[in-house]
Protein backbone atom coordinates (compact mmCIF):
# COMPACT_ATOMS: atom_id res chain seq x y z
CA UNK A 1 0.00 0.00 0.00
CA UNK A 2 2.93 2.04 0.13
CA UNK A 3 2.38 3.51 -3.27
CA UNK A 4 -1.09 4.60 -2.42
CA UNK A 5 -0.23 6.82 0.68
CA UNK A 6 2.79 7.95 2.34
CA UNK A 7 1.94 8.20 5.95
CA UNK A 8 5.39 8.90 7.21
CA UNK A 9 4.70 11.03 10.00
CA UNK A 10 1.29 10.23 10.68
CA UNK A 11 -0.64 9.58 13.45
CA UNK A 12 -3.41 6.99 13.16
CA UNK A 13 -5.62 6.23 16.37
CA UNK A 14 -6.97 2.72 16.45
CA UNK A 15 -10.06 1.53 18.60
CA UNK A 16 -10.21 -1.91 19.68
CA UNK A 17 -6.68 -2.64 19.04
CA UNK A 18 -6.13 -5.11 21.01
CA UNK A 19 -7.08 -8.22 18.83
CA UNK A 20 -8.73 -9.11 15.70
CA UNK A 21 -9.35 -6.12 12.84
CA UNK A 22 -8.08 -3.89 15.32
CA UNK A 23 -4.82 -4.81 16.02
CA UNK A 24 -4.28 -6.12 11.95
CA UNK A 25 -5.25 -2.10 10.75
CA UNK A 26 -2.18 -0.57 14.02
CA UNK A 27 0.19 -3.41 12.25
CA UNK A 28 -0.52 -2.56 8.56
CA UNK A 29 -0.51 1.19 9.32
CA UNK A 30 2.98 1.46 11.11
CA UNK A 31 4.22 -0.44 8.55
CA UNK A 32 3.12 2.29 6.48
CA UNK A 33 5.17 4.53 8.59
CA UNK A 34 2.03 5.52 10.68
CA UNK A 35 2.56 6.52 14.53
CA UNK A 36 -0.07 4.42 16.30
CA UNK A 37 -2.40 4.77 19.14
CA UNK A 38 -3.33 2.09 20.14
CA UNK A 39 -7.03 1.97 22.38
CA UNK A 40 -9.05 -0.95 24.11
CA UNK A 41 -9.70 -2.46 27.92
CA UNK A 42 -6.99 -5.18 28.00
CA UNK A 43 -3.84 -3.21 28.57
CA UNK A 44 -1.55 -6.17 28.54
CA UNK A 45 -2.26 -7.11 24.76
CA UNK A 46 -1.62 -3.40 23.70
CA UNK A 47 1.74 -3.70 25.34
CA UNK A 48 2.57 -6.92 23.62
CA UNK A 49 1.51 -5.15 20.47
CA UNK A 50 3.27 -1.78 20.94
CA UNK A 51 6.43 -4.10 21.46
CA UNK A 52 5.84 -6.12 18.21
CA UNK A 53 4.93 -2.82 16.36
CA UNK A 54 8.30 -1.51 17.64
CA UNK A 55 10.63 -4.22 17.04
CA UNK A 56 8.94 -5.16 13.42
CA UNK A 57 8.72 -1.23 11.79
CA UNK A 58 10.80 0.92 14.57
CA UNK A 59 7.19 2.63 15.28
CA UNK A 60 6.32 4.49 18.36
CA UNK A 61 3.17 3.21 19.76
CA UNK A 62 1.11 4.75 22.46
CA UNK A 63 -1.52 2.86 24.51
CA UNK A 64 -4.65 3.87 25.94
CA UNK A 65 -6.32 1.28 27.96
CA UNK A 66 -10.29 2.54 28.23
CA UNK A 67 -13.29 1.07 28.37
CA UNK A 68 -14.80 3.54 25.62
CA UNK A 69 -18.22 2.36 26.56
CA UNK A 70 -17.70 4.06 29.98
CA UNK A 71 -19.36 7.43 30.60
CA UNK A 72 -17.53 10.27 29.24
CA UNK A 73 -14.42 8.01 27.53
CA UNK A 74 -14.93 9.64 24.56
CA UNK A 75 -14.05 12.81 25.43
CA UNK A 76 -11.32 11.91 28.26
CA UNK A 77 -9.83 10.18 25.34
CA UNK A 78 -9.74 12.99 23.48
CA UNK A 79 -8.07 15.24 26.26
CA UNK A 80 -5.43 12.99 27.08
CA UNK A 81 -4.46 12.84 23.64
CA UNK A 82 -4.72 16.96 23.13
CA UNK A 83 -2.78 17.67 26.66
CA UNK A 84 0.11 15.02 24.70
CA UNK A 85 -0.51 17.27 21.79
CA UNK A 86 -0.74 14.37 19.62
CA UNK A 87 -2.84 15.42 16.60
CA UNK A 88 -4.87 12.22 15.21
CA UNK A 89 -4.66 12.41 11.21
CA UNK A 90 -6.44 8.70 10.86
CA UNK A 91 -9.14 7.71 13.00
CA UNK A 92 -10.31 3.97 12.74
CA UNK A 93 -13.53 3.15 14.60
CA UNK A 94 -13.50 -0.50 14.90
CA UNK A 95 -14.09 -0.98 18.54
CA UNK A 96 -17.20 -3.15 18.58
CA UNK A 97 -18.59 -6.33 19.59
CA UNK A 98 -22.17 -8.26 19.51
CA UNK A 99 -24.58 -10.17 20.96
CA UNK A 100 -25.82 -13.44 19.42
CA UNK A 101 -29.39 -14.68 20.55
CA UNK A 102 -33.15 -13.57 20.60
CA UNK A 103 -33.30 -9.93 21.69
CA UNK A 104 -35.48 -10.52 24.69
CA UNK A 105 -33.18 -13.16 26.28
CA UNK A 106 -30.20 -10.64 26.40
CA UNK A 107 -29.47 -8.66 29.60
CA UNK A 108 -30.52 -5.17 29.51
CA UNK A 109 -27.47 -3.92 30.85
CA UNK A 110 -24.90 -5.80 28.13
CA UNK A 111 -27.13 -4.71 25.26
CA UNK A 112 -27.06 -1.19 26.53
CA UNK A 113 -22.89 -1.18 26.49
CA UNK A 114 -22.90 -2.40 23.23
CA UNK A 115 -24.93 0.17 21.64
CA UNK A 116 -22.54 2.60 24.01
CA UNK A 117 -19.77 1.30 22.10
CA UNK A 118 -20.88 0.21 19.23
CA UNK A 119 -23.09 3.42 18.39
CA UNK A 120 -22.58 6.51 20.92
CA UNK A 121 -18.73 5.85 21.23
CA UNK A 122 -18.12 5.65 17.56
CA UNK A 123 -20.67 8.85 17.04
CA UNK A 124 -18.99 11.52 19.95
CA UNK A 125 -15.04 9.96 18.82
CA UNK A 126 -15.87 11.38 15.41
CA UNK A 127 -17.29 14.56 16.38
CA UNK A 128 -14.64 15.18 18.26
CA UNK A 129 -11.64 14.16 16.01
CA UNK A 130 -13.00 14.97 12.64
CA UNK A 131 -13.67 18.92 14.12
CA UNK A 132 -10.13 18.83 14.52
CA UNK A 133 -9.42 17.13 11.15
CA UNK A 134 -11.34 19.81 9.60
CA UNK A 135 -9.86 22.80 10.90
CA UNK A 136 -6.46 21.12 9.45
CA UNK A 137 -8.52 20.50 6.27
CA UNK A 138 -6.57 16.84 6.34
CA UNK A 139 -7.88 13.47 7.79
CA UNK A 140 -9.45 10.04 7.39
CA UNK A 141 -12.01 8.42 8.90
CA UNK A 142 -12.69 4.35 8.83
CA UNK A 143 -15.72 3.01 10.39
CA UNK A 144 -16.07 -0.92 10.93
CA UNK A 145 -19.58 -1.77 9.86
CA UNK A 146 -20.51 -5.06 9.13
CA UNK A 147 -22.29 -6.81 6.22
CA UNK A 148 -25.52 -6.88 8.92
CA UNK A 149 -25.57 -3.22 7.83
CA UNK A 150 -27.73 -4.14 4.36
CA UNK A 151 -30.27 -6.76 6.09
CA UNK A 152 -32.29 -7.08 9.31
CA UNK A 153 -30.14 -9.93 10.78
CA UNK A 154 -32.64 -12.19 13.63
CA UNK A 155 -30.46 -13.08 16.66
CA UNK A 156 -28.31 -10.10 16.18
CA UNK A 157 -31.11 -7.61 15.87
CA UNK A 158 -29.87 -5.14 17.97
CA UNK A 159 -26.69 -5.25 16.84
CA UNK A 160 -26.98 -5.30 12.85
CA UNK A 161 -29.33 -2.35 13.43
CA UNK A 162 -26.55 -0.99 14.89
CA UNK A 163 -23.83 -1.71 12.79
CA UNK A 164 -27.02 0.07 9.94
CA UNK A 165 -26.42 3.25 11.74
CA UNK A 166 -22.71 3.06 11.64
CA UNK A 167 -22.81 2.38 7.50
CA UNK A 168 -25.62 5.17 6.53
CA UNK A 169 -23.93 7.86 9.40
CA UNK A 170 -20.53 7.16 8.01
CA UNK A 171 -21.58 7.23 3.76
CA UNK A 172 -23.12 10.67 4.89
CA UNK A 173 -20.34 12.51 6.76
CA UNK A 174 -18.14 11.08 4.00
CA UNK A 175 -20.97 13.18 1.96
CA UNK A 176 -20.43 16.39 4.29
CA UNK A 177 -16.56 16.14 5.15
CA UNK A 178 -14.61 15.80 1.67
CA UNK A 179 -15.63 19.73 0.97
CA UNK A 180 -12.92 20.06 4.21
CA UNK A 181 -10.74 17.93 3.20
CA UNK A 182 -11.62 14.59 5.38
CA UNK A 183 -12.42 11.47 3.89
CA UNK A 184 -14.65 8.64 5.70
CA UNK A 185 -14.97 5.12 5.24
CA UNK A 186 -17.27 2.36 5.92
CA UNK A 187 -15.68 -1.06 5.96
CA UNK A 188 -18.46 -3.65 5.80
CA UNK A 189 -16.54 -7.20 6.65
CA UNK A 190 -18.46 -10.28 6.61
CA UNK A 191 -17.17 -13.33 8.69
CA UNK A 192 -13.56 -12.87 9.70
CA UNK A 193 -11.54 -15.04 11.42
CA UNK A 194 -11.03 -12.84 15.28
CA UNK A 195 -12.46 -13.21 18.63
CA UNK A 196 -15.83 -11.63 17.61
CA UNK A 197 -17.96 -14.57 17.78
CA UNK A 198 -16.48 -16.34 20.80
CA UNK A 199 -17.52 -12.64 22.62
CA UNK A 200 -20.86 -12.69 20.95
CA UNK A 201 -21.73 -16.17 22.47
CA UNK A 202 -22.00 -18.25 18.89
CA UNK A 203 -20.22 -20.79 17.78
CA UNK A 204 -19.41 -20.65 14.42
CA UNK A 205 -21.59 -22.72 11.95
CA UNK A 206 -20.25 -24.62 8.91
CA UNK A 207 -21.54 -21.99 6.55
CA UNK A 208 -19.13 -19.29 8.52
CA UNK A 209 -16.52 -21.03 8.66
CA UNK A 210 -16.30 -22.03 5.05
CA UNK A 211 -17.09 -18.23 4.26
CA UNK A 212 -14.73 -16.43 6.73
CA UNK A 213 -12.04 -14.48 5.93
CA UNK A 214 -8.73 -13.65 7.65
CA UNK A 215 -8.43 -10.55 9.77
CA UNK A 216 -5.32 -9.10 7.92
CA UNK A 217 -6.74 -9.11 4.56
CA UNK A 218 -10.04 -7.49 5.59
CA UNK A 219 -8.06 -4.74 7.15
CA UNK A 220 -5.86 -4.44 4.45
CA UNK A 221 -9.00 -4.31 2.08
CA UNK A 222 -10.20 -1.00 4.71
CA UNK A 223 -7.54 0.94 4.61
CA UNK A 224 -6.88 0.12 0.98
CA UNK A 225 -9.97 1.95 0.64
CA UNK A 226 -9.85 4.46 2.74
CA UNK A 227 -6.90 5.37 0.96
CA UNK A 228 -8.46 5.50 -2.15
CA UNK A 229 -11.04 7.96 -0.51
CA UNK A 230 -14.24 5.79 -0.88
CA UNK A 231 -17.53 6.24 0.61
CA UNK A 232 -17.68 2.39 1.54
CA UNK A 233 -16.55 -1.18 0.46
CA UNK A 234 -17.50 -4.27 1.27
CA UNK A 235 -14.85 -7.16 2.17
CA UNK A 236 -14.61 -9.71 -0.40
CA UNK A 237 -16.74 -10.69 -3.37
CA UNK A 238 -19.36 -12.72 -1.71
CA UNK A 239 -19.58 -10.34 0.66
CA UNK A 240 -20.15 -7.87 -1.71
CA UNK A 241 -22.58 -9.57 -4.32
CA UNK A 242 -24.46 -10.03 -1.15
CA UNK A 243 -24.49 -6.87 -0.10
CA UNK A 244 -25.07 -5.62 -3.80
CA UNK A 245 -28.52 -8.22 -4.13
CA UNK A 246 -29.98 -7.25 -0.35
CA UNK A 247 -31.90 -3.58 -1.16
CA UNK A 248 -33.23 -5.42 -4.40
CA UNK A 249 -35.11 -8.12 -2.60
CA UNK A 250 -37.82 -7.92 0.08
CA UNK A 251 -36.39 -7.28 3.48
CA UNK A 252 -38.93 -9.70 5.05
CA UNK A 253 -37.05 -12.32 2.95
CA UNK A 254 -33.81 -11.00 3.56
CA UNK A 255 -34.28 -11.80 7.03
CA UNK A 256 -35.35 -15.15 6.52
CA UNK A 257 -32.16 -16.07 4.90
CA UNK A 258 -30.11 -14.30 7.27
CA UNK A 259 -31.97 -16.19 9.83
CA UNK A 260 -31.28 -19.77 8.07
CA UNK A 261 -27.59 -18.62 7.93
CA UNK A 262 -27.12 -18.09 11.98
CA UNK A 263 -28.25 -21.90 12.65
N1 LIG B 1 -15.20 -10.73 13.05
C1 LIG B 1 -16.28 -10.60 12.31
O1 LIG B 1 -16.83 -11.59 11.75
C2 LIG B 1 -16.88 -9.22 12.10
C3 LIG B 1 -17.85 -9.09 11.08
C4 LIG B 1 -18.39 -7.84 10.85
C5 LIG B 1 -18.00 -6.74 11.60
N2 LIG B 1 -17.06 -6.91 12.59
C6 LIG B 1 -16.68 -5.72 13.37
O2 LIG B 1 -15.28 -5.59 13.37
C7 LIG B 1 -14.88 -4.82 14.50
C8 LIG B 1 -13.68 -5.49 15.15
O3 LIG B 1 -14.08 -6.73 15.70
P1 LIG B 1 -13.20 -8.05 15.59
O4 LIG B 1 -13.87 -8.95 14.64
O5 LIG B 1 -11.78 -7.70 15.37
O6 LIG B 1 -13.45 -8.66 17.05
P2 LIG B 1 -12.50 -8.78 18.32
O7 LIG B 1 -11.30 -9.59 18.00
O8 LIG B 1 -13.41 -9.25 19.41
O9 LIG B 1 -12.04 -7.28 18.60
C9 LIG B 1 -12.88 -6.33 19.23
C10 LIG B 1 -12.02 -5.24 19.81
O10 LIG B 1 -12.87 -4.27 20.46
C11 LIG B 1 -12.34 -4.00 21.75
N3 LIG B 1 -13.38 -3.64 22.70
C12 LIG B 1 -14.47 -4.37 23.06
N4 LIG B 1 -15.18 -3.72 23.99
C13 LIG B 1 -14.53 -2.54 24.22
C14 LIG B 1 -14.76 -1.44 25.08
N5 LIG B 1 -15.83 -1.41 25.89
N6 LIG B 1 -13.89 -0.40 25.07
C15 LIG B 1 -12.80 -0.43 24.26
N7 LIG B 1 -12.52 -1.44 23.41
C16 LIG B 1 -13.38 -2.49 23.40
C17 LIG B 1 -11.69 -5.34 22.17
O11 LIG B 1 -10.66 -5.13 23.14
P3 LIG B 1 -10.79 -5.34 24.72
O12 LIG B 1 -11.60 -6.58 24.95
O13 LIG B 1 -9.36 -5.46 25.15
O14 LIG B 1 -11.45 -4.09 25.22
C18 LIG B 1 -11.05 -5.76 20.85
O15 LIG B 1 -9.80 -5.12 20.70
C19 LIG B 1 -16.11 -4.70 15.38
O16 LIG B 1 -16.68 -3.41 15.22
C20 LIG B 1 -17.03 -5.76 14.84
O17 LIG B 1 -18.39 -5.45 15.07
C21 LIG B 1 -16.49 -8.12 12.84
Amino acid sequence: MKDLENLDGKTALVTGASSGLGADFARQLAAMGCRVILVARRAEKLQALKIEIFERHSVQAETVAMDLSAPGAPQKLFDQLTAKSLPVDILINNAGYALFGEFIQAEWERCRAMLELDVMALTHLTRLFAADMVRRKSGWILHVASTGAFQPTPLYAAYAAAKSYVLYFGEALHHELRQHGVNVTVLCPGVTRTEFFGVAGQEMTAFQRLTAMDSADVARIGLRAMLRKRSCVVAGPVNAAVAALAPLLPRQFMADMAARMMR
